[in-house]
């Protein structure tokens, strides 16, 4: 095994986007420290010890999960890749001052596929609040229109060929210290004041 070639290509946390502080008061900074620091850095850890010499540790990560779903053999090479994932892909789902009025474009196909945004932002929240234990709640494009979806765990839209959009992690980690067991509090607070609606046009415009 040529062990230079394993660690070519480590799977990189991505740096965080913002300050710690910068969605305070609804995330605090404690944790984002802690959610970054030690939950989303323990996937990216995970994932290259797991894949280092096999066939993965050449892939990008989104192809690692797309390789390894669904696989009983992979499924702890599939979970921490998937976080891994999920997790980068779900900072960027925040901003700060973020909620408000989606841009126009990403408005017109929320009137088409929910009726609004507001009808829009409800099922994201049931969605959200209504994924029993540890999961994700996702806008994703689908075939020329939006949907709301939920997955478990660590799994993930692009494992069925959805385009995601943006992301709630909706993990006891996501929002234990501040909101203890209110779920609905810190889900409807994300969409309300920091959720990214530039972020999921960026994405509704590479689909
Ligand atoms: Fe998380």
């Amino acid at each position: 095994m040529n062990t230079a070639a394993v660690f070519s290509h480590p799977i990189v946390q991505p740096p965080f986007p913002y300050e710690e502080t910068a969605l305070a008061p609804v995330i605090s900074a404690n944790t984002l420290a802690y959610h970054y620091g030690k939950h989303h850095k323990a996937y990216v850890d995970a994932v290259n010890k797991l894949i280092a010499g096999t066939a993965f540790a050449e892939m990008p990560l989104e192809q690692i999960v797309r390789s390894s779903a669904g696989q009983a053999a992979h499924a702890a090479i599939f979970n921490s890749a998937a976080q891994a994932w999920n997790h980068a892909f779900y900072w960027q789902s925040l901003r700060r001052n973020g909620g408000g009025e989606p841009p126009a474009a990403l408005t017109e196909l929320m009137d088409d596929s929910f009726g609004g945004i507001e009808q829009c932002k409800k099922e994201l929240s049931s969605a959200a609040v209504g994924q029993f234990g540890s999961g994700w709640a996702w806008l994703v494009h689908d075939q020329g229109r939006l949907k709301v979806v939920k997955t478990s765990d660590a799994h993930t839209p692009i494992e069925h060929g959805l385009k995601p959009l943006l992301t709630i992690d909706v993990w006891e980690h996501a929002y234990y210290l501040d909101y203890y067991n209110r779920r609905i509090d810190h889900v409807n607070a994300v969409l309300d004041k920091l959720i990214n609606w530039e972020f999921a046009l960026q994405n509704l415009r590479a689909v």
